[in-house]
């Protein structure tokens, strides 16, 4: 098999390639645990929002104790208060991995104002959720505004 050489080469050079990369972007990247904390929070907003999005679209069935649970979990996530994981240098013209534009820094009561309308949002949902999939639907408007809001001000389109 004279194929196998240079293939096995091949595979060395990419991994090792690989691992350079991976082991610049991180000694490079003094914010990689706090963007990973204010990445993970939205991910658990994005889970609980996804539980409320399916019983409202009937994708699945409204539970009404499952559905406060996802509005209590959802508001406590939106409450996370957490400046250290927003530190200034760790937008994205400055840093890999992630997609925090640096406009954020440069629009404090802006971003303040669309955290602010999110939360009010989440707490308008945890009030109805319990009360059937129609007042979660109609709660759900508000709350998905507030999100993509951020997101189209703040946020870079995914690659
Ligand atoms: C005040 C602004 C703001 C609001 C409000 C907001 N987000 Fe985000 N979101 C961001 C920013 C900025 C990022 C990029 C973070 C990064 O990559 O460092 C992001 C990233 C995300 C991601 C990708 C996380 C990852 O793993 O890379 C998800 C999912 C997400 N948001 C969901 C939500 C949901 C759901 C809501 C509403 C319940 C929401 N966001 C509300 C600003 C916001």
């Amino acid at each position: 098999m004279k194929l196998e050489k240079p293939l096995v080469a091949a595979g060395l050079m990419f991994s090792l390639t690989v691992g350079a990369v991976f082991a610049a972007s991180h000694a490079d990247n003094p914010f990689a645990a706090g963007i990973k904390a204010r990445q993970a929070q939205m991910q658990i907003q994005s889970f609980n929002l996804g539980i409320l999005g399916a019983m409202a679209k009937g994708e699945s069935e409204y539970d009404a104790e499952a559905a406060v649970l996802a509005a209590t979990n959802l508001m406590h996530a939106v409450s996370i208060h957490q400046p250290q994981a927003w530190a200034p240098g760790s937008d994205n013209s400055a840093v890999e991995g992630t997609r925090a534009l640096p406009a954020i820094w440069q629009n404090f009561p802006d971003v303040g104002a669309k955290s602010a309308e999110l939360k009010a949002a989440a707490e308008e949902m945890k009030a109805v959720a319990g009360t059937g999939a129609e007042a979660v639907g109609a709660a759900m408007g508000r709350l998905g505004g507030a999100c993509s809001a951020c997101h189209k001000a703040y946020r870079a389109p995914a690659n």
